[in-house]
């Protein structure tokens, strides 16, 4: 006799199950924009070139991450080993993000985007510095989505930082650290507040982190494409959301 999960109706609810997983699409995806130098060097063009069709990329994936429904965005714009690049393009890096907070911010507040900055601000321009504090304020009661970047950006660092505030308020007596816990060290780090990337996308088709989101992604879907940032759009996202759908979630539990 067949088991009871291969009834009409098991299969059934089944089938509605696994529909409702590929349709949610993730609550969280954070996104290694990864590949600008090798677009550009692809097409006998200056690394910049590649690094402004980058910018480019990234108004097309918000726009998209909203029409999807994923709830919040990250994006790994500059990580705090990329300052050892050349000045030159350090210089190019920058300029290009003072430019998009000047241009971009009116159009994301009007499309009803938070954002948010995690990572080392105080190693960029003031004016920068500046520009990064009064966009988060203006678009801070928005609520279409949440738009992480990620700028100066370190997870060993970040992990640091809590960790030397976990044990400042240790010698200070305002904590016992028996009872410090992963949730209460959580609520130091730059993320506070938001929820764990669901899916970490990666282009270029390198497959590592570079100290993206190291206590975050314990749980993440990874997922590697080949494409390079500057060519990523609505085909590669629904890809890797397709591919995030198949993937079945198991967070150390025994299989259901
Ligand atoms: C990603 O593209 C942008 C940043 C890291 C700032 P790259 O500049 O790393 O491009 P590749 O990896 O050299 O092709
Ligand atoms: C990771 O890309 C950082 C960002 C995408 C901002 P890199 O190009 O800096 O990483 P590695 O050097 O190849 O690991
Ligand atoms: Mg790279």
């Amino acid at each position: 006799m067949a088991s009871h999960g291969h009834t009409p109706a098991a299969l059934a609810e089944a089938d509605q199950t696994a529909t409702a997983r590929a349709a949610a699409p993730p609550a969280h995806v954070a996104i290694i924009m990864d590949g600008n130098g090798r677009w550009a060097a692809a097409r006998g063009l200056p690394r910049v070139a590649g690094h402004r069709a980058g910018v480019e990329a990234v108004r097309r994936t918000v726009r998209l991450a909203i029409e999807m429904g994923v709830g919040c965005l990250t994006l790994y714009a500059f990580s705090s080993e990329n300052w050892r690049r050349p000045v030159a393009e350090v210089l190019d890096l920058t300029g290009l993000l003072r430019h998009f907070l000047r241009a971009e911010i009116e159009e994301l507040h009007q499309r009803g985007v938070r954002l948010r900055v995690i990572g080392d601000r105080s190693r960029f321009d003031e004016d920068i510095q500046r520009d990064l504090v009064a966009a988060e304020r203006r678009t801070a009661a928005n609520a279409n989505l949440t738009l992480v970047v990620a700028l100066s950006y370190g997870g060993r660092a970040e992990i640091v930082a809590a960790a030397r505030a976990v044990a400042e308020a240790a010698l200070a007596g305002r904590l016992d650290p028996a009872r410090l816990d992963e949730a209460a060290f959580a609520r130091g780090l730059s993320t506070a507040g938001l929820p764990d990337p669901d899916l970490i996308i990666r282009t270029s088709g390198e497959q590592r982190l570079s100290n993206f989101l190291l206590w975050q992604s314990a749980y993440a879907e990874l997922v590697f494409l080949d494409v390079l940032w500057p060519d990523f759009g609505q085909p590669h996202f629904a890809e890797a959301l397709a591919e995030f759908a198949r993937r079945e979630r198991r967070f150390g539990a025994r299989p259901g």
